[in-house]
């Protein structure tokens, strides 16, 4: 969107309006120096560090990071869309939004929007005054909403019959496409009209300027499918990117600190009758980055609520990995799973809001979650199991912007990492003798391996898993190999000099020693570290396959026409002794 208008007006546009008196409106500035100061609009604080550069007509927060310019500050306090916020300043400057390039190219919402706006009217008032609403009406009662939560939210009723609504806004002077651009009609195959919705109840959604753009319908009995049913994907209406309940939210909330992020109409509804108002839901999508960024666009503090199932933790998951790139300081995020087989409509009608505020409070922070979860899927007591926690938990942490979250988190991970350490340390090491000042080395691929690694410390970083390495125990090679691969996966920012280190007066350690020596056979910049390392790894790994089937191919050694040349090959290595 933000393309269709020129970049020359863009600079036109931010060359003429004043971030300071835009900001100053907002937030009583004070002059300090060559800025302007004042306590952050986007945190709370005490001491001011939000400052207002004239000269760059950029804000920066240094306690929080938020940062832009005049279109970015009203996108971000008053919670406006780009095009939104560029039409204000466009107003408060006097300047004419270049119209042809506006939005869309010339799309003008205005008449689905009237028609919306139309059909919505409809929809409440057969709720009022149709001769079937009873059975709306004793459902909705069924569900325990009063008259005035109905109200609040403009619940409607859309009568049974096939083309009431067409009929209707056809004689007001709808053209049959505009009714089926705003989603509220479609043709059957015989090409007739049919309202979309029929006999149910109506929930209007709206945008963030409080107009209709789309609905939802429930089913008024448990047998109709689908139970709900949407308007479909329009020019106005974007299902992964809408939230129901924001702006009724905003508009109950001035400042609005933290959002609770429910899964459907009823939820929000029923929170908001039960005085949780802050309360907004995905439609029954996957929570999108857009989602993420609009909520974190109106508070600074998010709780998503997820059935306990396993759908809703599949659920809590992906909006977890959603969120992470959007969590700078300042944001929270907290994840509230409810018993099996509720909902926060049936909970708060069940337990109060007193309780279900309980809960909110208590909600899992995206800290915790994200390891609680990991450790289920790894073994904290196993050397590999370690290893694969680090090696899950990286890309995830990778997914977040330079914070000081981050650092809390990385550390978080170092820790529970060396905790497990200290449970179940790496092999035992043998004291160092004199006569080990002797030891002949001879070439091995498993002491390359060492020796690489030991050049190379961050090739540790890149075994997918070292279950097999530590496997064969009787092996001396590799358990220094498994005690080195742990000590580096633990530590990743670890020398070579700090490794030895930790291997002084052992035994392993005067291998170590000699090993180190080592030097690549061509220059540095030619040499693939990464390759023969992992060819050497899955060699090994191989050995251990087949060793498994050695029995099985002794038993046919004796009839030698049994074996294929591979076979006898790979026997004859397989006798080559590895030992350190
Ligand atoms: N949803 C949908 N289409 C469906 C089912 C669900 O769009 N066929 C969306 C709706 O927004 C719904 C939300 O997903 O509110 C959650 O669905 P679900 O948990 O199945 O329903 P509830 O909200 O619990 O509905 P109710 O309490 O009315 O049975
Ligand atoms: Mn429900």
């Amino acid at each position: 969107m933000a393309g269709r208008i020129p970049q020359e007006f863009l600079d036109q546009l931010l060359g003429r309006v004043d971030l300071v008196e835009i900001v100053n409106t907002r937030v009583p500035l004070r002059r300090a120096g060559h800025e302007f100061m004042a306590c952050c609009p986007f945190h709370a604080e005490k001491t001011p560090s939000f400052s207002v550069s004239p000269r760059k007509q950029f804000y920066h927060c240094f306690g929080c990071g938020a940062h832009g310019n005049a279109i970015g500050f009203l996108m971000a306090y008053e919670q406006m869309e780009f095009l939104d916020a560029v039409e204000e300043l466009a107003r408060s400057a006097g300047l004419d939004l270049p119209r042809s390039q506006g939005r869309d190219s010339g799309f003008n919402p205005r008449p689905l929007l009237d028609w919306i706006a139309q059909a919505d009217r409809f929809y409440r008032q057969q709720l009022r005054e149709h001769p079937d609403r009873q059975r709306a009406v004793d459902y909705l009662r069924q569900r325990g909403l009063t008259g005035q939560t109905a109200g609040l939210f403009g619940i409607g009723y859309a009568p049974p019959g096939w083309d009431l609504l067409g009929q209707v806004l056809g004689e007001a002077g709808a053209a049959a496409q505009d009714l089926i651009d705003a989603g509220l009609v479609s043709r059957d195959d015989r090409g007739w009209l049919r309202d979309r919705f029929r006999d149910r109840i109506i929930f209007p959604i709206r945008d963030r300027r409080g107009r209709v753009i789309a609905f939802g319908g429930r089913a008024l009995d448990g047998d109709t499918t689908p139970k709900y049913l949407n308007s479909p994907e329009t020019a106005l209406f974007h299902k992964g990117s809408e939230l129901y309940g924001l702006y009724e939210a905003r508009t109950r909330n001035r400042q609005l600190q933290r959002l609770v992020v429910v899964e459907g109409y009823m939820d929000v509804v029923a929170l908001v009758q039960n005085g949780i108002t802050n309360v907004v839901a995905t439609l029954g999508t996957a929570t999108t980055a857009d989602h993420i960024e609009r909520l974190f666009r109106t508070a600074s503090d998010l709780v998503f609520s997820f059935d306990g199932d396993r759908a809703g933790r599949a659920a809590a998951w992906r909006a977890l990995e959603t969120a992470l790139p959007f969590l700078r300081d300042g944001r929270q995020i907290g994840f509230l799973f409810l018993p099996e087989g509720e909902d926060p409509d049936t909970l708060v009608r069940r337990e109060g809001p007193a309780a279900f505020g309980q809960r909110l409070e208590q909600a899992t922070p995206l800290a915790d979650y994200l390891f609680a979860e990991l450790r289920t899927q790894t073994n904290p007591n196993t050397l590999a199991g370690r290893a694969r926690l680090a090696e899950l938990a990286r890309p995830l942490l990778e997914k977040l912007p330079d914070s000081h979250f981050r650092d809390l988190m990385e550390e978080r991970l170092q820790k529970d990492a060396q905790l497990v350490n200290t449970r179940l340390r790496p092999p035992p090491l043998s004291a160092a003798s004199p006569a080990d000042r002797n030891l002949r080395l001879t070439r091995t691929p498993l002491r390359r391996a060492i020796a690489l690694l030991l050049y190379r410390p961050e090739l540790a970083q890149q075994v997918a898993d070292t279950a097999f390495v530590a496997q064969d125990d009787d092996e001396s090679g590799r358990k220094l190999l498994a005690s080195l691969l742990a000590v580096l996966r633990a530590n990743p920012q670890l020398t070579m000099a700090a490794l030895l280190e930790r291997y002084r007066d052992t035994r392993e350690g005067v291998i170590l020693e000699r090993l180190a020596a080592w030097e690549p056979e061509v220059p540095e910049q030619e040499f693939r570290f990464e390759q023969e390392f992992s060819d050497i790894l899955a060699s090994l790994d191989r050995r251990d396959a087949l060793r498994e089937r050695l029995p099985e191919m002794l038993m046919r050694w004796g009839t030698p026409s049994a074996l294929g040349p591979a076979e006898r090959e790979a026997l004859r290595n397989l006798g080559k002794s590895q030992k350190l």
